[in-house]
């Protein structure tokens, strides 16, 4: 698959996504996810729900808590790669009051829209969503001091630019801090990308080792995988079945290998 037909498809599905939480009309838990998803489920705590829309919870689909673990400083800038319903700049734009500001990027309009309604019924001000694609980020360089995201990295076709673009638009002594999936050991091609599938990540999750050499070509320095979630073939039982792959054969090739991870790096001075 192409670049440009990664982009749709994630658009597409997306769209999708931002539309069941609007309509009201998902089929499990009022959720935008499958019900009870082991990636996308209890990743916020009660306090940090309380306060948002519901729709704003609703529509999250992330693999972490990246505004969790970023360490946060009133009067700060903070940017959102692939902001979906909004729930992580809302978070962020409450942790850098008063003086900062809260960006969100984003290039799928249904989900645009309802990150918009979520941040007007949340009465959050200092938050500014906008349109555009995270392979091209529609900032000055040198403007923002955090940059988080939210399983999104992973959904791009081209990494490389994701990164030199995270790169540019941050000040010298910015931070990234980040969650998406990571993949850690061998695992076969063919069952990995099944994986993928399930996990969502539509142009495949990056290897440790790789994610490490893809934030240095830039400069970024002091880089951090942190796991945050391990993923085991029993997370997987349903796909795997209604995939007809059988489960006990696959187990030993993807125990344990796929995870949620925190990625810290940092722009130097
Ligand atoms: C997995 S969802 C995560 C949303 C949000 N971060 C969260 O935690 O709920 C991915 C979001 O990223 C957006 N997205 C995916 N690829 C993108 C790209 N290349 N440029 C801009 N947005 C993108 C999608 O439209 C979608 O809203």
């Amino acid at each position: 698959m192409d670049e440009t037909s990664i982009k749709e498809q994630v658009r597409e599905s997306y769209a999708r996504a931002a539309r069941r939480v609007t309509g009201g009309k998902d089929g499990c838990c009022g959720t935008a996810a499958p019900c009870g998803n082991p990636i996308t489920s209890n990743l916020y705590a009660d306090s940090e729900q309380a306060g948002l829309p519901a729709e704003a919870v609703a529509a999250s689909l992330g693999c972490g808590n990246p505004t969790a673990l970023a360490d946060l400083r009133p009067g700060e800038t903070v940017l959102d790669l692939g902001s979906g319903g909004g729930i992580d700049v809302l978070l962020s734009a409450r942790r850098v009051a008063p003086g900062g500001r809260a960006y969100g990027l984003d290039m799928t309009d249904e989900m645009l829209e309802l990150a918009r309604e979520n941040q007007r019924k949340s009465g959050v001000g200092n938050v500014d969503f906008l349109k555009g694609e995270i392979e091209n980020i529609p900032l000055p360089e040198n403007s923002v001091d955090v940059i988080i995201s939210n399983c999104v990295i992973n959904l791009s076709g081209d990494k490389d630019r994701v990164l030199a673009e995270a790169f540019r638009v941050l000040r010298p002594g910015g931070r990234l801090a980040v969650s998406d999936v990571v993949v850690r050991g061998e695992v076969p091609r063919e069952i990995r990308r099944s994986v993928e599938l399930w996990i969502g990540c539509v142009a495949g999750a990056l290897d440790e080792s790789d994610y490490r050499a893809k934030l240095s070509r830039p400069g970024f320095k002091a880089i951090e995988i942190e796991p945050t979630r391990i993923y085991y073939a029993k997370d997987a039982r349903k796909f795997f079945a209604d995939a007809n792959i059988e489960l006990e054969k696959i187990a030993p090739l993807v125990d344990g290998k796929f995870m949620s991870a925190f990625i810290r790096a940092r722009k130097p001075l």
